[in-house]
């Protein structure tokens, strides 16, 4: 039991600022701080912290609390583990009676794992250092590859000799379990070492725990695995571990950039030479937790392959996962036969450093100058090359990125942009399709809005009359009067953001539902130009040459009621003035209210559809469970509109 007195010390010292940033890259915004949330995926920040609360909140997800919180959270830790966790960060002495019978035997079995390894991991630096073989063998192996002493102790490296008991015989001697030791695949049943004749890289947690280990030979003999690893045991989950976190999560922040290597010597040379944002895969496909591991740190992840590359295809699945989680992706292709513990060693870390600056290239335009050097010398193979950067592209889930990339690899691939843009859409349309039937299987996830994943330009346009009525008419026109009065101006100082690009990004879906085909038309425009990075000012609109547009764009300038009501209907009509300074608050209702629009659109068609369908149809169902999930998104949606509207 840890004294209550010791808890509240603990609240009362632990700021949620400080304990947040070692976990969460933190900027300032006024008097918080936002970052990108740790607890769901998100590209645009909205976890927010306050240092005068004492408070966390992510309006993303809706998690939010103090410090322990958090940390609980984050680490997956029990109240008293978290306030174990703060009191040493804070150097607080807790005052704590036995053994909390509250905690769970799985925690106990976790911390006696925790410490074998512990255990392990000593006695293989202690090899490595104070025995003959130690000094002789492994140390001159690591000596040899140019690892220097204190990058051997910061890492902890050690060595197994060539004896079928050394580390049993001295464990159990010292009382640890051989049930422990089995299960940590240390052992056999038999008493015998997993590990010998190696050097030891021990695998650490995210504290710096030692979870595992990997264990390479001395020599290059090619009849022997070059590397035995630790097996999963219930601290060492491998889809859930990146070699090197512990030691490069600091650096991966304060760079704003991760460097992704295979091995546990890239990254251990890397370190040494000052590089120190780097981690490895440690030879397996990356996973979607390992990506989000990096994500608590940066968006930006450069991937270096080896020039060996028989790479590129291996890891492009990787690399498009990395893209699908919304990050920034870069690849470098060192020179043939290196991979960066070689090139460092020959070169030099200037020259790899420099290497890194001139090679580095955006992996989607990266993948389609490969790929059009593929199609020249194969012209046959051009369906499947055009297969597979339609893959790549369709991964990317901003419609504006993606419409930009799309454009560029059209361009670099001599392909019809037309003709791509249609590939990509049939993919997402696809994977939407399949994902909702998944998810209407499944209860209580939240349907995908097909929106969010749809160029705009493949929007059919819906059927008019069904729809129609004054206030989506009046709504729309608030949108475009929005666009063409207010759509250069900067709707945020800092990030350099405009009302157009605000409004793009979030009603660009919605194009298709529009009812009034001027305001349409201009829409598709401004989403257009937008995603192009130019602007649309009103200029352009007053001189447009088409007519309706031009006259309307006039109207809206020169009227002084730009929000003539679009408001709910049953609503009273309203008609404001619109306050020059309004227009951001006018842009996030709009936003909110055009996509609850949407939202009821969909439903009303979703139950036609359903009036259509025979109830034995499998259809039927999945239709059924879309209108129920659709009703919880409106009531969501509702919750938001009472909140920023009022
Ligand atoms: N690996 C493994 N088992 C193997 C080969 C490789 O687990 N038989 C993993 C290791 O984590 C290794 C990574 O894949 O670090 C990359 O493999 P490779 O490039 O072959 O090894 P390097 O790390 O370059 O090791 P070295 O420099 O000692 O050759
Ligand atoms: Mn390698």
């Amino acid at each position: 039991m840890i004294a209550k007195h010791s808890i509240d010390q603990v609240l009362e010292t632990a700021q949620v600022e400080e304990v947040v940033s070692h976990f969460v890259n933190l900027k300032r915004r006024g008097v918080n701080m936002i970052g990108l949330c740790p607890f769901h995926n998100e590209k645009t920040p909205s976890f927010t912290v306050s240092p005068a609360k004492n408070l966390f909140k992510c309006f993303g997800c809706g998690k939010g609390g103090n410090a322990v919180h958090f940390v609980m959270e984050h680490e997956g830790y029990s109240f008293p583990e978290a306030i174990r966790f703060l009191a040493k960060m804070y150097n607080i002495t807790l005052d704590e009676t036995v053994a909390d019978p509250s905690e769970s035997e799985d925690k106990q079995k976790k911390d006696s794992l925790f410490i074998v390894t512990e255990f392990a991991k000593n006695h293989f630096v202690h090899n490595l250092f104070h025995t003959q073989a130690g000094v002789n063998i492994g140390m001159s192996y690591f000596r040899e590859r140019g690892f220097r002493e204190n990058t051997i102790k910061e890492f902890s490296l050690g060595f197994a000799p060539d004896d079928p008991t050394d580390l049993t015989e001295i464990a159990l001697r010292n009382q640890y379990k051989k049930e422990f030791l089995v299960e940590l695949g240390l052992c056999n049943e038999n008493g015998r070492d997993f590990f010998r004749n190696r050097v030891i890289f021990p695998i650490q947690n995210l504290s710096g725990k030692t979870i595992g280990f990997g264990g390479r030979i001395l020599g290059n003999d090619k009849k022997i695995a070059k590397y035995i690893n630790s097996p999963e045991s219930e601290i060492y989950n491998k889809r859930k571990t990146l070699y090197g976190l512990y030691f490069a999560k600091n650096d991966i922040r304060k760079e704003d950039s991760c460097i992704l290597v295979e091995g546990y010597t890239d990254v251990i040379s890397l370190h040494q030479a000052g590089i120190k944002n780097v981690v490895a895969s440690s030879g397996t496909s990356l996973t979607d937790d390992q990506i989000r591991l990096i994500k608590r740190y940066t968006q930006n992840v450069t991937v270096i392959y080896d020039g060996d590359a028989a790479g590129i295809h291996a890891a492009q699945r990787g690399t498009d996962l990395i893209l699908a989680m919304d990050m920034f992706v870069k690849v470098v292709i060192l020179p043939e036969q290196h991979d960066p513990d070689s090139f460092i060693k020959k070169e030099g870390p200037n020259a790899f450093r420099t290497y890194l600056r001139d090679k580095a290239q955006d992996f989607i335009l990266f993948k389609s100058y490969f790929l059009k050097k593929e199609i020249n010398q194969d012209p046959v193979r051009k369906v499947a090359v055009l297969k597979d950067i339609v893959q790549t592209l369709s991964k990317i889930p901003d419609p504006m990125a993606r419409n930009t990339y799309v454009k560029e690899s059209s361009n670099i691939m001599d392909i019809d942009e037309a003709i791509l843009i249609n590939e990509v859409n049939k993919v997402i349309k696809n994977e939407i399709r399949q994902k909702r039937f998944r998810e209407s299987l499944r209860d209580g996830e939240p349907v995908a809005q097909e929106g969010n994943f749809d160029m705009p330009d493949s929007q059919p346009v819906h059927e008019q009359s069904d729809f129609t009525n004054k206030a989506d008419e009046s709504m729309e026109r608030g949108l475009i009067s929005l666009l063409i009065n207010f759509g250069n101006t900067l709707y945020d100082e800092k990030s350099q953001i405009t009302v157009a690009q605000i409004v793009v990004s979030g009603c660009a879906e919605l194009l298709g539902y529009f009812t009034n085909q001027v305001y349409a038309s201009i829409f598709r425009e401004v989403i257009h130009k937008t995603s192009a990075g130019e602007v649309t000012d009103q200029k352009y609109f007053t001189n447009h040459p088409d007519e309706p547009i031009r006259q309307l764009a006039i109207d809206l300038l020169n009227s002084p009621y730009v929000y003539a009501g679009w408001q709910n209907k049953g609503m009273e009509l309203q008609t404001q003035r619109m306050p020059d300074q309004n227009f951001k608050n006018e842009a996030d209702q709009l936003i909110i209210r055009i996509n609850n629009r949407k939202l009821t659109m969909m439903i009303e068609e979703n139950m036609k559809k359903l009036d259509k369908l025979d109830p034995e149809d499998p259809e039927y169902l999945i239709s059924l469970k879309l209108h129920a999930k659709m009703i919880e998104q409106k009531k969501e949606l509702a919750n938001l509109i009472d909140k920023v509207i009022g």
